[in-house]
């Protein structure tokens, strides 16, 4: 696991930016893990920037979200649906029928799931995966006692995340307790990822995540197990960390070994 330590927000969402650029550019039809929450928002204005200046094109991508709250319709403005589409999505020339967001209100949520899983293989994968981290070390919904080897499933969410989560939330308005999720083992299949995390709400997860024990405990600790996920965080975030000065060594040196990559090609 690579754990790159920026000094701020701006530096975290601007480096994640150019691991999907890169991808994007080596592969135009690449397909896409997306996320929700407040930490992703920077990244996709800096992809919406790119986009707009002609540097990135979405327009042969596909894309799949994390998860969605179970008993929300897609446009109400707290589904994972709408805050796609206003955050990225009606900005950037990416063909909406190709982006995915897990069903929030199937009939048949069981056959729905399978479907979503199902869907993720016949796109042939997902190429780059965003993560964000819950305090709890949440990744997509999947909270603290899901299986490492969880698939897309109805997920029932802590007291924690929905208490983060209220301040979407108007005073009385109904607010899901259960949400629809990839499982840990949908997430650790694709072939890159990348989790962004910034402040210091955030360090008890990261230090979990990066030198914790592998336990069901920490979702995030299930990243220890791929062979291509990057840790992307502010010096607030990272601040439980044990092993910053070599972290922060790794990344020079691997800085140095890309420039040297780069110049033979
Ligand atoms: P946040 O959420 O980016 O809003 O902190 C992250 C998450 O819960 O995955």
């Amino acid at each position: 696991m690579k754990v790159v330590i920026l000094n701020d927000a701006a530096a975290v969402a601007a480096y994640g930016a150019d691991i999907f650029s890169k991808q994007l550019k080596q592969k135009p039809n690449s397909v896409l893990g997306l996320a929700t929450g407040s930490t992703p928002i920077a990244l996709y204005q800096e992809l919406i920037a790119r986009n707009k200046s002609n540097k990135l094109s979405f327009a042969q991508a596909r894309s799949f979200n994390l998860d969605e709250y179970w008993g929300l319709a897609e446009d109400h403005p707290q589904s994972y649906r709408h805050f796609m589409n206003i955050n990225l999505f009606d900005h950037i020339d990416i063909d909406k029928t190709n982006t995915q967001v897990p069903p929030g209100n199937a009939k048949d949520p069981r056959a729905a799931c399978e479907q979503y899983e199902r869907d993720i293989i016949n796109a042939g994968g997902i190429d780059v995966q965003l993560l964000g981290i819950g305090r709890n070390g949440h990744i997509g919904f999947n909270e603290p006692s899901s299986s490492l080897a969880s698939r897309t499933r109805i997920k029932t969410l802590t007291k924690e995340t929905t208490d983060d989560n209220s301040r979407f939330f108007a005073a009385g308005e109904f607010q899901p307790q259960l949400s629809v999720t990839t499982g840990i083992g949908t997430i650790l299949e694709s072939k890159k990822i990348v989790l962004l995390a910034t402040g210091a709400s955030k360090a008890e997860a990261i230090k979990a995540c990066v030198e914790g024990p592998i336990t069901a405990s920490c979702p995030a600790s299930a990243l220890q197990m791929h062979q291509d996920a990057v840790i992307i965080i502010d010096e607030a975030a990272a601040t439980q960390l044990s092993d910053i000065d070599f972290y922060k060594h790794i990344e020079a040196e691997n800085q140095k070994l890309e420039k040297m990559l780069e110049a033979l090609e």
